[in-house]
């Protein structure tokens, strides 16, 4: 066995010491790669589990620690960015779609809320694949460009977006993006995708290696480093496009109709994507879906896939956004990119959940131009050549370190393995034994029923898990603290600095002379140390919706903890309701549970975890020095903003789906059923027991035309 995989208590101090002179060399070329940015050497979650076993080797025998030891090299100075700017409208993302069925699956959805039982027309385009950038004009003039970011808040780039105005990329009669615009609304947010040509890529990339510069992964890599540069004049330099598809805030509609919006921004002097087209109807879509793949390959540019969107821009308004993508719109993949390698090791990773993740650590090998080195293996039974029923998967073939494997790669996901190749497995290839203790804390690793994933018990107690959750909590979609990252958190962490989230915010005060230690410290000046405590003060006052992301409850992702906030509305409210519910009964619990989009899985791991004494205790702590900004309500002046509404009988001019999202977006309560607590009732006809027990209760009834009278305030 080589050191590398000695487990750190049965390591000799001569071992101890090659280790750490062999960690000390990939972490610092790993760091020097990751502080370049944009050709990251190893992913993130390496990095993280190598410099855990540098510090843990360290910890047993801390007379080794070397003077170059990683654990004093992270933290650099945080780069000053961007500033951050808030999008007026959101910039959605989309839902993907990865065959013919899901495409008719769509239609079929779209077609049911609204009700109607025709074809309906959308637009077809390429997915553009490059990052995506909003353009603000005001009366005719580029005053602000911002990235999408969270897509609430993005990066301010005005000043490099500038730069592409100035350029006509050759061809082209102008550039993609006009300066100046005449005859648009007075306040236009145009927005769309930034890419770079393959052509230019090439180019860029030669350029680069003849001047002993860093070169780019793939266009959308070069794309991206060359908008998110601070220096403006190095984006000049760089040959960016744009293709405009969508826009944000408007003081007038552009027009009735996806197509004609289009067109419009097309005579206003935007790029847009030539291969758009209006197709009626799913066999339509994928018809042109087949067009553009089969001209992919001769485009001079990437696309991973094609956007349909619905293209009566009145039925876009109705059908809505549900959590951060529309209804009225889907991505339709592309197949993924295949390619055999060697699969060296399987690691085990242990998450923010406790879950162990398996890992294949692959001979690097290029699939669709990308050097993939790692594929996620998803859980045991995947391994083992089962899925989550227990039905074969790749002919019931397991997977084995050793093994000749098929990668694949879709889009911007993580690679998976598709298929092993027996005839070239080795002799001596054992049947992978999956670990039933925890590798970072040694706590049993049990399966509950039902659950594919074998997670660590240890709870708080186990690092991997503590560190994980300390890194979800700073990360961009929750407290988003500058300067405080995953790298800065490991190291706070292997301290004794920061256990728990709590301690973040009590870091400068404890070490009342915190500046001082963290400034002796490589890696940290006074200005850098200055910064970070500035930073920590002002993450103190944060969103509800980032804290309860923050917690890193399981199943809790962004958007859930969009629609908890905006269900909520303050952190009294649901802190409240989240310590009185049962799981699986009662009125808390049936409020969970009807708020669209919250599912039984979702509600039960958020009321266990607020019933946990450690978790709920670490929570409250936490939340004891945050000043937590409510949710905005989804519409407070409303007529039946905090009401409780039920609907009954038949709609006639929309659907029961429709009418539940447009009465929750006006700040209403949708209930399945009538109790002393609801406010009105809206019947239809063949209203039946419902509207009787309203009768019975004295509470208010109307029609569907009353109801539209009340909302649309007429
Ligand atoms: S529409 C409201 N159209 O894909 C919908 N997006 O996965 C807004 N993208 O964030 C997006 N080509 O960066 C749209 N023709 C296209 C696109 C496109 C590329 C990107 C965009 C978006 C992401 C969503």
């Amino acid at each position: 066995m080589s050191d590398r995989d000695t487990p750190v208590s049965e390591l000799t101090e001569a071992d101890a010491k090659k280790e750490l002179a062999r960690l000390a060399d990939l972490l610092g070329a790993a760091n020097t790669a990751y502080h370049t940015q944009d050709a990251p050497q190893i992913s993130d979650a390496e990095y993280d589990q190598l410099k855990r076993r540098n510090a843990r080797i360290e910890a047993r025998f801390p007379a080794l620690k070397r003077a170059d030891s990683p654990t004093d090299q992270v933290g650099a100075a945080p780069a000053e960015g961007f500033p951050k700017l808030t999008h007026t409208v959101p910039m959605l993302s989309l839902a993907n779609a990865f065959n013919d069925d899901d495409i008719r699956d769509f239609d079929t959805s779209v077609r049911k809320f609204l009700g109607l039982e025709t074809a309906i027309e959308y637009t077809a385009e390429p997915k553009i694949d490059g990052l995506s950038l909003s353009l603000r004009y005001e009366n005719g003039i580029l005053v602000q460009a911002a990235t999408r970011g969270d897509g609430t808040t993005g990066e301010n780039v005005t000043a490099n977006a500038l730069t592409i105005t100035e350029r006509i990329p050759d061809g082209a009669e102008h550039p993609d993006i006009p300066n100046r615009i005449h005859g648009a609304p007075k306040i236009l947010e145009v927005r769309g995708e930034v890419y770079m040509s393959h052509a230019d890529f090439a180019a860029l990339n030669a350029a680069q290696t003849a001047r002993g510069a860093k070169t780019f992964a793939n266009p959308r890599n070069a794309a991206a480093g060359s908008l998110r540069q601070l220096d403006p004049a190095i984006t000049r330099s760089r040959p960016l496009r744009f293709f405009a598809y969508a826009w944000g805030a408007l003081s007038e509609p552009l027009a009735k109709t996806q197509l004609d919006a289009i067109h419009r921004l097309s005579e206003l002097g935007f790029a847009t994507n030539p291969l758009t087209r209006l197709c009626t109807g799913p066999d339509e879509m994928i018809e042109h879906y087949r067009t553009i793949e089969a001209q992919r390959a001769t485009l001079g540019y990437d696309i991973d896939g094609v956007v349909y969107k619905v293209n009566d821009l009145a039925l876009q308004d109705r059908l809505w956004v549900r959590a951060s993508t529309p209804r009225w719109a889907i991505a339709h993949k592309f197949p993924a990119e295949l390619a055999w390698t060697r699969l060296e090791r399987i690691e085990i990773q242990v998450g923010r959940t406790g879950a162990l993740s398996p890992v294949a650590r692959l001979m690097p090998v290029t699939v669709g131009g990308v050097v993939v080195s790692n594929a996620t293996l998803h859980n045991e039974d995947y391994i083992a050549g089962r899925d989550s029923k227990g039905h074969p998967i790749r002919d019931g073939k397991d997977i084995r370190e050793g093994d000749w494997v098929q990668v694949y790669r879709a889009g911007d996901v993580i690679p998976k393995i598709a298929d092993v190749d027996l005839s070239k497995r080795p002799a001596d290839a054992k049947i992978f034994d999956f670990p039933k203790t925890c590798p970072e804390c040694g706590s049993a690793a049990i399966r509950e029923d039902g659950d594919a994933v074998r997670r660590c018990t240890g709870g708080l107690i186990c690092p991997a898990q503590a560190v994980e959750k300390l890194k979800h909590l700073v990360s961009r979609g929750a407290l988003d603290i500058d300067g405080l990252g995953a790298k800065q958190i490991e190291q706070f962490y292997d301290d004794g600095w920061v256990r728990e989230p709590a301690d973040i915010f009590t870091l400068e005060e404890r070490f009342g002379h915190g500046l001082k230690q963290l400034s002796n410290r490589e890696g940290w000046g006074e200005k850098s140390a200055n910064a970070l405590f500035f930073a920590i003060r002002n993450a103190r006052q944060v969103k509800l919706a980032r804290v309860i992301f923050g917690l890193g409850i399981r199943h809790v992702g962004e958007s859930n903890a969009g629609l908890l906030a905006a269900h909520y509305g303050s952190w009294a409210n649901f802190e409240a309701a989240m310590t009185r519910a049962q799981v699986g009964s009662g009125p808390e619990w049936d409020e969970l549970m009807n708020i669209d989009g919250v599912g039984q899985v979702m509600a039960q791991s958020l009321v266990t975890t607020f019933h946990q004494d450690a978790e709920r205790a670490s929570i409250d702590r936490l939340v004891a020095h945050l000043q937590i900004e409510d949710a905005p309500q989804a519409a407070h002046d409303s007529p039946v903003s905090g009401k409780t509404v039920v609907f009954t009988g038949a709609l006639e001019k929309m659907t029961r789906a429709e009418a539940k999202v447009r009465a929750e977006a006006l700040g209403a309560k949708v209930a399945g059923s009538v109790s002393a607590k609801t406010d009105l009732l809206v019947a239809g006809p063949g209203a039946g027991s419902k509207a009787k027990k309203a009768k019975e209760l004295g509470i208010e009834t109307i029609d569907e035309d009353a109801w539209l009278a009340l909302v649309e305030g007429k």
